[in-house]
């Protein structure tokens, strides 16, 4: 077992680094590592440290030397307590600077590889950018009644929230009245969560609530959502129990108006968290992809069709794959509902489990856009190398020891035109890092360009876009 130390210890540091959850690191006195919460690099600080491992510790900074030029007053009181953001003491500009460190680091360290080019970062408005959000709901007796927020920093309670800057502005000013809701309600123990979902127009809450509610719970909603102009639906079981409080309302829908394109939405279904950044992000990604009219294109992880609609409007045809079923008659319905439906398929499928035999029956593309979640398109990329018949047994560096499925020897016999161009969007540096390792040192590919984009302001999470050509 790791040895422990109970009792906090104060210590002043260099802080020379972040962290991949923005804590500055350092190192104590001891030689361990030393991760700080509210630190920055450049700074000398003195640390409270909290927990003292073998090899690591981590605290919190309690006073500070000099400050960074990075640092900035966080705009949120709740800035520190709150998990919901970690960032909120570095200035945007350098938020954006550190996230396109973490890409490099990780393509070089994970993959040895350097983007031919940078793309320059996407930035969009800093507050009030959240149209979705899942707030936990508790009754804490303590606090004096219902809190709605997010977790604290590494924890299971809730945070005491009165407003949110990262959430829109009404949605934020919804957080006091919405305990005083949930605590008039006949279970109010019995309601944990609040989903968020806003479209363009309309502010979709979906509550989850483990006992039947009852008329007078039905009518106080009710009461609320007019007052509010909020739409509320229910959950009493899993995601597809998710029903309208009342039969009717109007649609959750969002534009992407560079496109001429609506997207209709139900609030459980996949959307990008960030509205703005989604349609720079979506111009870009088909900036990147040049699709021709006479081009096929896959859009792998297609979801409610976010990309393969836009697609739609410049390739000849463009084949969206997903796992979800909902998702895919949501972006079947969406095509109809944009007179796009002669130029789109759908498949429902699990990417995760792809080889290259799976790959071929899709058929050849001349492009692909894979948008996978965190754990990214590994089956995908194998399947891809598969099929071109590359070699997954050695590397170019050593690093990446991917082996074939049993029985998938790509089928390398048979020709296959690999995608002539992949824009490969994801949400997870290290494992778009891992897959470029694959389709460059094993596909064939170029890393043509890659950048950041700053859809989670104030927070740690990195979105970015890569560009792989072949060679
Ligand atoms: C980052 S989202 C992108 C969705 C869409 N491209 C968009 O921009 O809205 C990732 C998508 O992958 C889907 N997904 C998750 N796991 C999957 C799997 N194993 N196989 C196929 N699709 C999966 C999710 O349902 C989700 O729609």
């Amino acid at each position: 077992m790791e040895a422990m130390e109970q009792r906090e210890r104060m210590e002043w540091l260099q802080i020379d680094s972040l962290d991949l959850e923005a804590r500055g690191v350092g190192r104590s006195e001891n030689g361990k590592v030393v991760f700080v919460s509210n630190a920055l690099p450049g700074e000398r600080i003195q640390a409270s440290i909290l927990r003292s491992k073998r090899n690591w510790e981590s605290g919190t900074a309690v006073a500070w030397d000099n400050a960074s030029s990075s640092r900035v007053t966080p705009k949120c009181s709740h800035f520190g307590v709150c998990g919901g953001c970690s960032m909120q003491h570095v200035d945007p500009a350098a938020q954006l600077a550190f996230k396109q460190r973490i890409l490099e680091d990780d393509f070089w360290h994970l993959s040895r590889l350097r983007p031919q080019t940078l793309l320059r970062p996407i930035a969009g408005p800093s507050w009030g950018y959240r149209t979705r959000a899942r707030l936990t709901v508790r009754l804490v007796i303590k606090k004096g009644g219902v809190l709605v927020g997010f977790h604290e920093k590494g924890s299971s309670y809730v945070a005491d929230m009165r407003s949110c800057a990262i959430l829109p502005q009404k949605v934020s000013e919804l957080l006091l009245p919405l305990r005083a809701l949930i605590a008039s309600l006949s279970h109010p123990e019995r309601a944990p969560q609040i989903e968020l979902a806003m479209g363009d127009s309309v502010i979709a809450l979906v509550l989850r609530h483990l006992e039947p509610l009852t008329e007078s719970d039905r009518q106080l909603l009710r009461d609320f959502g007019v007052k509010h102009h909020v739409q509320w639906w229910l959950q009493s079981k899993g995601p597809d129990s998710v029903v309208l409080l009342d039969g009717e309302a109007e649609q959750l829908r969002y534009a992407l108006p560079e496109f001429g394109i609506t997207m209709p939405f139900r609030p459980t279904d996949f959307t990008q968290v960030n509205p703005q950044i989604n349609r720079v992000m979506v111009a870009r990604a088909l900036r990147l992809l040049k699709a021709q009219a006479t081009d096929r294109v896959i859009d792998w992880f297609c979801g409610l069709g976010n990309f393969t609609l836009p697609i739609a409007t410049q390739a000849r045809k463009v084949l969206g794959v997903e796992g979800s079923a909902t998702l895919v008659a949501r972006a079947l319905d969406n095509a109809l509902q944009n007179d796009l439906q002669d130029k789109v398929m759908f498949a429902a499928r699990n990417l995760f489990e792809m080889n290259a035999a799976d790959l071929r029956a899709y058929g050849e593309a001349d492009l692909w856009l894979v948008d996978p979640p965190r754990d990214g398109a590994l089956a995908l990329c194998k399947a891809l190398v598969a099929a071109v018949g590359g070699t997954l047994s050695s590397s170019a560096d050593g690093s990446q020891t991917a082996e074939l499925a049993s029985g998938d020897h790509g089928g390398a016999h048979v020709p296959f035109t690999p995608p002539r161009r992949i824009v490969y969007v994801s949400c997870n540096p290290a494992t778009l890092a891992r897959d470029a390792g694959l389709l460059v040192h094993h596909g064939g590919y170029i890393l043509r360009a890659a950048g950041v984009m700053n859809m989670f302001p104030h927070t740690a999470h990195v979105e970015s876009m890569a560009v792989f050509e072949r060679e």
